[in-house]
């Protein structure tokens, strides 16, 4: 049996779109069922919709995160999610919500984690100097960036780039590696123990 996915996005949802492309395979162990954005007009919502794929906008409209989540979750529920993936989603989930996913919830960042957790991460790694960079699958924690990694694959860095370039270089593998950590979550090949990630 697929494991059923959801998928929260916040704009342009090309790793959204390259999950639906893995997803469409026979033998991907895992299937999207319900796309939510937390912006009205998500590009992602229109890639998600094309697809036949259910989709929700929960939007923030003056309520606690904590209410906000709920209505998250209510959806996932409904939905029968079993697996739900972060992909571009811009908005901090509560501890509350993220506890009650455990092992269940996975994002991609766009750097070699622990490294670069956060925001402007391209800028920072530049200005850092970094030979290299990359992208990294991991499970979510309350913690901003600082679950487990899942899976990571490097890309170098050249004296010549800009923010853009590197993110372009960067989100080529991450449309590679989010299939790819998604994957072997839903397949049971790795999962969320005492804090840390175990394989096979
Ligand atoms: C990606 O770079 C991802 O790593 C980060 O947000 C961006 C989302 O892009 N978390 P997209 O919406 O999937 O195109």
């Amino acid at each position: 049996m697929k494991k059923r996915v959801a998928v929260l996005i916040s704009g342009r949802g090309s790793n959204l779109s390259a999950l639906i492309g893995a997803a469409a395979a026979p033998d991907y162990p895992a299937q999207i069922v319900l796309v939510i954005s937390n912006i009205a007009g998500a590009a992602g919502l229109a890639r998600a919709a094309e697809a036949g794929i259910p989709t929700a906008t929960i939007a923030h409209k003056g309520e606690t995160r904590e209410a906000v989540d709920a209505e998250v979750d209510a959806a996932l529920r409904a939905a029968n999610a079993q697996i739900v993936c972060l992909a571009g989603f811009m908005r901090i989930l509560s501890d509350g919500f993220v506890r009650g996913w455990e092992g269940k919830l996975i994002n991609i960042h766009p750097s070699l984690l622990p490294a670069y957790r956060g925001t402007r991460v391209h800028e920072r790694v530049i200005e850092a100097g970094e030979a290299l960079s990359g992208a990294s699958v991991h499970f979510v924690v309350p913690e901003l960036d600082a679950g487990p990694v899942i899976a990571q694959e490097k890309v170098p860095v050249h004296p010549s780039d800009t923010p853009e370039i590197l993110a372009a270089r960067v989100l080529t593998i991450e449309h590679k590696l989010y299939p790819a950590g998604l994957r072997m979550v839903a397949a049971g090949e790795v999962r969320l123990e005492k804090g840390l990630a175990v394989f096979g």
